[in-house]
């Protein structure tokens, strides 16, 4: 089995490091535009195998996208990360037509694949790997939620001083300041969070949560990769090892939540087809009205993503 990442820079080498780590496939190839990148960081990580002890054969190629024929499941990296005062909106003119050409050349190599966004803007990238992919939107998806909620997590757990091990959590919405963090759906071993810590102490860690990203962002000056790869290689071996596990993650609404034909962060059950059932949860009146203000900021992204396609500017 062959699992292909693109984009060599920080996510997507990490993300091809943790599933070979993980052995999640034979073959993981790696691709980049820059010239010898993605070769070179390959091969360092191939040079972990015999340390790490683990055979996935980790390959590197320049734009040669013939390598990743008939890959299980391929993750987009590619585009440019967050700088210090910008928002992931900010991307969307220099990411949307890189995520649309990847999207073309993964799709003319590898027409069963599954496919995982990860380029910001999140929600939008992943509606123009839909949209460029023209294959059933169960199949293209996109990583946010596991991230944002990996994030709620470990607040939570420093805040409560209990393994992260233990905190269960649902978090929907868009991946940007408007992401939703369920307080309701949110556990320690079964316990309601809400029976651990006091209200002001929850809201101070929702308000970090959604804003966790660019909390990175400053202290590092571009945004965050050790987070944002494992989170990609967790839904690759959720469907590699058709797991069926229930994880946030941004997928093409039907009608579900009363929202369509927007691609937006749901609980879903993930497993070799992709995504196979998407989770309706009993919102309560607020918790709904902030889903849908979510949704309304990414559509108006999405949007504007169709005049630039409609006036061929992507
Ligand atoms: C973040 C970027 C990857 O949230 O969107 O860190």
């Amino acid at each position: 089995m062959k699992i292909t990442v693109i984009g060599a820079g920080n996510v997507g080498a990490t993300c091809a490091n943790v599933i070979a780590e993980k052995e999640l496939a034979n073959e993981v190839v790696l691709i980049d535009i820059k010239e010898g990148l993605s070769e070179g960081k390959s091969l360092d990580m191939w040079q972990t195998a015999p340390i790490n002890l683990y055979d996935s054969r980790i390959v590197g190629y320049t734009n040669d996208y013939s390598k990743t024929a008939n890959s299980e499941v391929v993750v987009i990296t590619s585009g440019l990360p967050r700088k210090p005062g910008m928002s992931r909106d900010d991307l969307i003119a220099t990411n949307a037509g890189i995520v649309k050409s990847v999207t073309e050349n993964v799709i003319a190599h590898s027409p069963d694949a599954k496919i995982i966004v990860v380029s910001n803007p999140l929600d939008v990238m992943t509606y123009v790997a839909f949209l460029t992919a023209k294959v059933d939107p169960r199949r293209v998806f996109g990583m946010a939620g596991i991230l944002d909620t990996a994030r709620y997590r470990a607040f939570l757990a420093e805040a409560l001083n209990v393994s992260p091990k233990d905190i269960q959590a649902v978090l929907m919405g868009g991946h940007g300041d408007t992401m939703v963090p369920l307080p309701r759906y949110t556990t320690v071993s079964g316990i309601p969070v809400t029976e651990l810590i006091d209200e002001e102490r929850l809201n101070a860690i929702i308000d970090r949560t959604k804003k966790g990203g660019g909390e990175l962002v400053n202290l590092m000056g571009t945004s965050a990769w050790y987070a944002p790869g494992a989170a990609a290689a967790q839904m690759v071996e959720a469907i590699v090892r058709d797991q069926k596990r229930i994880f946030p993650c941004c997928a093409m609404l039907n009608g579900e939540y009363g929202l369509k034909d927007i691609y937006l962060g749901v609980p879903v059950k993930l497993g070799k087809n992709g995504i196979e059932e998407i989770i309706e949860l009993k919102l309560n009146a607020e918790e709904s009205k902030l889903l849908h203000e979510s949704a309304k900021a990414v559509k108006e992204v999405m949007d504007v993503y169709d005049m630039m396609a409609k006036s061929a500017t992507v």
